[in-house]
């Protein structure tokens, strides 16, 4: 009897003791480990901080409601979709930037995020210019050659994914870390800029060269051989994610406006949207069947999203049609500025934080019914 309870005592100070030890890293006790994201803005949590580009969001009043009021770069009064997802799965409540110098490979470890706002499937949609061109009046202001995006092309978040994955052996061992890259949940959110940005915008030629049809077939193709690669570098269970009601964001609405068609959504987007979201999802079922041990789940936030801009009392917020930054209109990254008095107090109220991004509580809400719809398969 003695000495059963003084082994179990010794066991459990050893399970202490090394559970400790281990502190950050991973145990098989999770079944997703770690959060790797890839993607545009609507994930990116700080990566364009450390890069040369206009598109940034690190200064008040980004973050106003993040920890400590702090503006990280993510596109957003508060937190993302990606931290929502991550503190789901019992991991930390955000997901750090890899080029974020106030994290390492401890932090790493659990969730990492390569995402870069303005950054599409098609490589030339991370050097077109971003909204300038889309307004007369930003045409007279002042961008120069700094106005160029610039931002951090998918095969590049890539390359970063392949210098995470040695640091990471180097750091926990080639069996754990190998374990990690295979149960980690990979989130991949893009493909907005490709259309608004690129395909439909004025200053690029894409769509003398495609038709709609055949651009969303080349995304597709694009987003397959992504897929591919980083399933070939160890990645499993992922989950791509379907475009939001584009037509709907509030640049959109007043682009519409400026135009004189009033300030509705651009049903014309929403379609484009839709029939992207099929094709994204014919090309999971399609990988699910070829490709041995592979999970991909669809992860489709356009009905919640449409709900909530159509009905957004019915979610407890009050406007959907603008943003909380200033007019709610058009501006976005520096045209969000911390001085502009129009902007809203409460963010809560608004299912728009900027012209172009959901404010955290729409953020919480996507990924509440992503969870249900899609990623608890990985619960
Ligand atoms: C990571 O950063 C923490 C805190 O800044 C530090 O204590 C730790 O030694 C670092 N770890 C590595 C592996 O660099
Ligand atoms: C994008 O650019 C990278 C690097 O130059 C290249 O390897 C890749 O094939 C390009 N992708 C497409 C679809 O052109």
């Amino acid at each position: 009897m003695m000495s059963l309870t003084v082994n179990i005592a010794l066991s459990c100070l050893i399970l202490l003791f090394t559970s400790s030890f281990e502190g950050a890293i991973p145990t098989a006790a999770s079944k997703v480990p770690a959060i790797i994201v890839f993607g545009d803005s609507s994930v990116d949590s700080g990566n364009n901080n450390r890069i040369s580009t206009v598109l940034k969001s690190n200064f008040r009043p980004y973050g106003r409601d993040f920890y400590g009021g702090r503006p990280t770069g993510r596109f957003s009064n508060g937190r993302i979709p990606p931290d929502f997802i991550s503190e789901k799965f019992g991991l930390k409540p955000y997901v750090p930037a890899y080029l974020d110098p106030s994290y390492n490979v401890s932090d790493f470890a659990t969730g990492v995020c390569f995402a870069s706002a303005g950054t599409g499937f098609d490589n030339a949609t991370s050097n077109v210019l971003f909204i300038i061109h889309r307004l007369p009046f930003m045409k007279h202001m002042d961008f120069h050659k700094s106005a160029m995006q610039n931002v951090i092309p998918l095969w590049k978040q890539v390359e970063y994914y392949k210098y995470y994955k040695e640091t990471l052996k180097s750091y926990i061992g080639d069996k754990k870390s190998e374990y990690v890259i295979r149960e980690a949940l990979y989130i991949i959110s893009l493909g907005t800029n490709d259309f608004l940005e690129n395909y439909y915008s004025l200053s690029t030629n894409t769509r003398s060269r495609y038709s709609l049809d055949q651009y969303q077939d080349f995304l597709i193709d694009i987003s397959e051989r992504f897929v591919k690669q980083i399933y070939h570098l160890g990645a499993r269970k992922i989950s791509l994610t379907g475009l939001p009601p584009m037509g709907c964001l509030p640049l959109e609405r007043a682009t519409n406006l400026i135009n004189g068609h009033g300030g509705g959504c651009m049903n014309g987007y929403n379609g484009v949207a839709l029939r992207f979201n099929a094709k994204l999802n014919g090309l999971v079922a399609r990988m699910n069947e070829e490709m041995e041990g592979i999970r991909v789940v669809f992860s489709d936030p356009y009905g919640v999203f449409l709900q909530m801009i159509r009905n957004p009392s019915s979610f407890g917020f009050e406007v959907s049609s603008v943003a909380c930054c200033a007019t709610g209109m058009f501006e976005m990254g520096y045209l969000c500025d911390e001085l502009n008095p129009f902007t809203c107090r409460d963010a809560d109220k608004y299912v728009f934080w900027d012209s172009f991004h959901p404010t955290q509580k729409t953020s919480r809400i996507i990924v509440d019914n992503l969870i249900q719809n899609s990623l608890h398969q990985f619960l």
